[in-house]
């Protein structure tokens, strides 16, 4: 493209795209290293521009807050490593080498002044022992945990490195991390590593979900990233979440092993998880070629890394090395490349997507990446196909980094003759495709593809979660019932299912159960689901906290319809909602066909309110049922169940052998009587408060 500023335009509406599918939907559709190039090719035009940082379009990366999740500032901030990658200039290995040893000025491939060693660069003396201690990369999520007087009492997800979110309640259900620690009985500590699924535990959670008619997992990572976020923490138990730790980030009262060594050895005895593989090294050229080793070794760890992490062993140093803005000087980080192999393009294939769009899709001659078979692959968009001049017959360049979907990076060898050819009409439906931006849409909203989709994507797990109704159930709900909109899902009968081929294997009961069950998700769930533009997860939860009823979402999306201008303001005084997304949002509530989709969930009996989240889940409290009996000294019965509510517990009304305790007050009935009958612990109101605050009972 001959002009840098259309160039500059058209990449700042990818890189929004990809922000939006990777922070907002959690459903990134380009690898990393992809995304990393699109970003240095905006940084290297925007830098010939002579652009300022307020002019720049800028998404921070590696935000993992997530609305209705109380934000906690880190005791001390979260940073990330400086790192050493295949894909820039050089091999990591040798880049390690000279972080460590330095390169002399003129040294082959130098076109610089020369680096200085690390004991150089920070004048350490010549005698202090500069071993390392080398260990995987482990690709999860970044976990900061506290532990007082031996109980885990806080645990945060890495936010944005500033701030996190409180995952207590999440962390100690899902197992990964022990919630108590006889060895730190006398102190506190903060312990910090990486949250993961193992890929045994990720592929049992996809069979499950794909028997269920569910959209599986897209990898490992990204699948811990989705679960451990889980409004209800009860349901990360027994999905076979692990943790790895690695540092300390402080500590009171206890003594921290001098060491890195030493102290992964340490944790280890205090009965953390620590990862096996942590070597100690003289130099950086052992580093290197430990780092370098794992290569071969990474396909069979059983879980996934993105690299080795290479730390200075002596701690006693780590204070004098400093730090930059973003990471200490006392590690570096290993990246591996992503994995990518050249196959021929056999033909591109028009996918309709739940807006609209036309995305074209590469139908590749199989090829064997990251263990699986890839015969599809993303190409994005249709200036993506310009841009990288693709012919069918081309033998293509493709990745399947972090395992995400596969992608063309770019044409290997040009030896294909046939063009690719940008559809002029949908495939599905046969409508005039539009084109908008740099993408293609379909504009026809009963287009039978598009409705599928949208219908799988409202029924998916994280929108209505509605069991079983997965893209199977719903392709044959929409070609052999005629269904159409969101409501109907809910107006289904037992008759309405009886005699699809899918239902022959499944009960339509449970299905029935599950869309009963779904109706109370809440706005936030509904207006994620919808697939209006731009509207995920996240903006969907943040809308809803906001304005508490589709009523007055629509209220305001009237006002803008009719010309009020500080609606606008309303909406960008959200977070993260410029004035761009706050038009879009309001336009399209404004549409009548949205207005009716509402006006129709609401008389199928789905909840159009906002279904208020957990405010701060207390570890003993959250996940656990209580019954309320009698009259409590000072607190209502509604009272109590509220913050029980509040802290991720539930109150119900019948004790059962499932009731976690049993809060008695004055002229308690027969529940206090079956409480004892059956074991199960007996409250006061002050034991309830206890409870509340974090104590024990
Ligand atoms: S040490 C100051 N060790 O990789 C940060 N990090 O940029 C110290 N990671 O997001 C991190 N495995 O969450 C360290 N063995 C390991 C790691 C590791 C994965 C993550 C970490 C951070 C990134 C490093």
């Amino acid at each position: 493209m001959s002009d840098p500023r259309s160039e500059l335009a058209e990449l700042e509406i990818q890189l929004r795209h990809h922000d939006e599918m990777y922070y907002r939907q959690a459903t990134p559709e380009i690898s990393d290293a992809a995304y990393d190039a699109l970003r240095d090719r905006y940084r290297a035009i925007a830098d010939t521009l002579g652009m300022s940082e307020q002019e720049r379009y800028g998404h921070q990366p590696g935000d993992d807050h997530t609305t209705g999740f109380v934000q906690v500032v880190h005791r001390v901030p979260m940073l990330s490593l400086e790192k050493v990658s295949y894909d820039d200039d050089g091999t990591a290995p040798d880049r390690l080498v000279e972080w460590y040893h330095g390169r002399a000025a003129g040294a082959k491939g130098s076109t610089d002044r020369g680096r200085k060693g690390l004991r150089e660069r920070h004048d350490l003396p010549a005698d202090a022992d500069l071993s390392l201690l080398v260990e995987p990369k482990i690709d999860g999520v970044s976990l900061s945990c506290t532990y007082r007087d031996g109980h885990l009492v806080q645990a945060l997800s890495r936010g944005d490195g500033v701030r996190g979110d409180d995952i207590t309640a999440q962390v100690l259900a899902s197992g990964a991390m022990p919630a108590t620690v006889a060895g730190f009985a006398a102190g506190a500590i903060e312990v910090r590593g990486e949250l993961y699924l193992s890929l045994a535990a990720f592929r049992a959670i996809n069979e499950r979900l794909l028997a269920e008619g569910g959209k599986p997992l897209i990898n490992e990572r990204n699948g811990c990233a989705g679960l451990i976020k889980s409004k209800d923490a009860s349901s990360l138990s027994g999905k076979g979440m692990g943790a790895f730790i690695y540092h300390v980030a402080w500590a009171e009262n206890l003594t921290i092993p001098s060491s890195q060594y030493a102290l992964v050895r340490w944790l280890a005895d205090q009965g953390l998880p620590v990862n096996e593989h942590a070597r100690r090294v003289a130099d950086g050229r052992e580093a290197a070629a430990y780092c370098a080793s794992f290569l071969d070794r990474r396909q069979d760890l059983g879980y996934d890394i993105d690299g080795m992490v290479v730390k200075l062993d002596d701690r006693r140093l780590h204070d004098r090395l400093g730090e930059t803005e973003h990471h200490p000087n006392w590690g570096i980080a290993f990246k591996f490349p992503a994995e990518r192999k050249a196959t021929r393009l056999i033909g591109v294939t028009v996918q309709v997507g739940k807006s609209g769009k036309l995305t074209p899709v590469a139908e590749l001659e199989a090829v064997e990446l990251s263990k699986t078979t890839v015969r599809r692959a993303s190409l994005h968009n249709w200036s993506e196909v310009d841009r990288l001049g693709i012919h069918i017959g081309d033998r293509v360049w493709v990745e399947k980094a972090g395992e995400i979907i596969p992608q063309v990076l770019g044409v290997a060898e040009h030896c294909g003759q046939q063009a690719v050819i940008r559809p002029e009409t949908c495939p599905d439906c046969g409508t005039q495709a539009v084109a908008e931006e740099i993408f293609l849409y379909c504009p026809n909203p009963a287009c039978p593809a598009q409705i599928k989709e949208r219908l799988a994507h409202f029924a998916s797990r994280g929108c209505m979660d509605i069991e079983g109704c997965g893209d199977a159930l719903v392709g044959q709900l929409v070609d052999q019932r005629g269904v159409r909109s969101p409501a109907r899902l809910f107006t289904l009968s037992a008759e309405d299912l009886a005699g699809l081929d899918l239902m022959k294997e499944r009960k339509s009961t449970n299905v029935l159960a599950a869309i009963t069950r779904a109706k109370g998700r809440g706005l936030a769930r509904v207006l994620g689901g919808l697939g209006l533009r731009l509207v995920g997860e996240k903006l969907g939860e943040e809308l809803a906290a906001r304005f508490g009823s589709a009523d007055a979402l629509l209220a305001l999306a009237a006002r803008h319809a009719q010309g009020d201008a500080s609606a606008i303001a309303e909406l960008t005084a959200l977070r993260d909602v410029g004035e761009r997304t706050a038009r879009l949002v309001l336009e399209q509530c404004a549409q009548a066909a949205v207005v009716a989709v509402f006006t129709d969930l609401a008389a199928a009996g789905v909840v159009l309110t906002h279904v208020g989240t957990v405010a701060r889940a207390v570890a003993g409290v959250s996940g656990k049922t209580f019954v309320l009996t009698g009259t409590l000294p000072s607190l209502g019965r509604k009272e109590a169940e509220d913050l029980i509510k509040a802290a991720g517990g539930r109150s119900s009304g019948s004790v059962s052998k499932k009731t976690d305790y049993v809060v008695a007050g004055a002229e308690a009935g027969s529940k206090l009587d079956k409480a004892q009958e059956l074991g199960v612990p007996v409250l006061d109101e002050a034991g309830l408060r206890r409870l509340l605050e974090g104590g024990e009972v």
